[in-house]
């Protein structure tokens, strides 16, 4: 928190100054090391608190006596997932801004309040200079207004009881870790972002949106449109199970099974999908699929690309990219993807299985889809789309 005040005295949410600032920072060697240990400080905080409340779980003190401490580590766990994911979007590099933009428009997609709750948290209709403005607010003032009160009463607690002694060698140790890697390893950071990153899709998911990104992936697969119950819905119900524990207590060989569960899931789930993580240190550049073929320009079969036109709504393409194409909170533009994307091929492996193109996909796959259903669609988006 001291080195966030620290450098907050040189910077400013503007856009794109934002950058500048952070990438002036990166470049003197004292500026750089604060900026390092800030970024790889929240990394173990979160890894703290994820071992905190593991293990507090695993003995299975959540409740009577332990309930205060319990509710602090749980509150610390979302402080530090809640610090990360704002910060993350503050160097207005590439990979932040659409980072962003994807976290806006999961929240869109749950039904009822989705859009409303998407527009409060990006501060208004999707990525704008207000996000920026509204998640540095919570990072600077809220957050950590949070935090001391938090903080403040666990040191009551601590008083209160006695029971636990702070060894501060055992403290020594991780931050010592801390120093020394943050002496050599460089936090990431990438491109200038631009208006296209406010609406992109290219971004790979980063370590601590791992779970939440395969959650999506799956909640998309198994129902249309599904993804927020992957992202949204399930790890709210996880979030209320656990604060219950605090007054309804379970046995601890029962939380020891969810938590091996959840564990097992994640590997398989981790190792299964074939999606890569965003660069963890230096460059984090999202990187946009190319066109391997690339066909000349043949005159478009008007009579195909009509059929296509009839697939993309029926098959339930413009449930997530918006009637003809034109975007939504379920999925990216494609009435501009011509430009890029020439080829039917690629139109065609994308539909049959998005991963296969794009690793982090977590676009449903059409398998069963016809042949002629296929070039159809490809017929129809490899050439502009009208907009009537
Ligand atoms: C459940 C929502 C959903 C449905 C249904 C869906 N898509 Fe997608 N699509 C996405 C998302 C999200 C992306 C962004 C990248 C990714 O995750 O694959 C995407 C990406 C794409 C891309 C690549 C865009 C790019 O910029 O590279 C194409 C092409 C595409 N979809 C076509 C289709 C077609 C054609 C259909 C119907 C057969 C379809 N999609 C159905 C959600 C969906």
């Amino acid at each position: 928190m001291f080195l966030g005040i620290l450098m907050s005295l040189s910077y400013s949410p503007a856009i794109p100054a934002a950058h500048q600032v952070v990438a002036q920072m990166r470049l003197d060697p004292f500026w750089a090391f604060v900026q390092r240990l800030h970024y790889w400080g929240s990394a173990l905080l979160i890894l703290h608190a994820v071992l905190h409340l593991a293990a507090i779980l695993w003995v299975g003190r959540t409740s009577g006596d332990h309930r205060a401490r319990y509710l602090a580590s749980l509150g610390m766990f979302g402080l530090a997932l809640g610090y990360q994911i704002t910060g993350n979007v503050l160097p207005y590099d590439r990979h932040g801004v659409q980072t962003a933009a994807i976290e806006g428009s999961i929240a869109a997609r749950v039904p009822g309040g989705g859009p409303a709750a998407s527009r409060l948290m990006m501060g208004g209709e999707g990525f704008s200079p207000a996000t920026m403005e509204l998640w540095y607010a919570l990072h600077r003032f809220v957050l950590p207004i949070a935090l001391l009160a938090l903080l403040f009463m666990a040191a009551r607690e601590y008083r209160a009881k006695r029971d636990v002694r702070f060894d501060v060698r055992l403290a020594a140790v991780p931050i010592f870790a801390l120093i020394l890697f943050s002496g050599f390893v460089a936090s990431p950071f990438g491109s200038v972002a631009t208006a296209d990153d406010a609406r992109g899709y290219d971004a790979l998911p980063s370590w601590y949106t791992y779970p939440a990104h395969l959650l999506l992936a799956a909640g998309q697969k198994a129902i249309p449109n599904g993804g927020w119950i992957g992202a949204i819905l399930v790890p709210a119900l996880i979030g209320a199970a656990l604060v219950a524990l605090a007054w309804k207590p379970v046995p601890p060989a029962i939380t020891r099974y969810a938590m091996g569960a959840a564990a097992i899931l994640l590997l398989v789930g981790g190792l299964n999908s074939p999606s890569q993580f965003a660069s963890l240190t230096g460059t984090r550049d999202p990187v946009g699929v190319k066109s391997v073929v690339v066909e000349k320009a043949k005159p478009q079969d008007p009579i195909l690309a009509a059929k296509g036109k009839v697939a993309f709504d029926a098959v339930g393409c413009a449930g997530c990219h918006g009637a003809n194409g034109k975007g939504s909170d379920g999925g990216p533009r494609l009435a501009d993807l011509h430009k890029k994307h020439p080829d039917a091929d690629f139109y065609i492996r994308y539909i049959k299985n998005p991963t296969s193109v794009k690793a982090s996909s977590t676009m449903p796959a059409f398998p069963d889809l016809k042949k002629e259903e296929l070039s159809a669609l490809a017929e129809f988006l490899r050439y502009p789309i009208p907009t009537k």
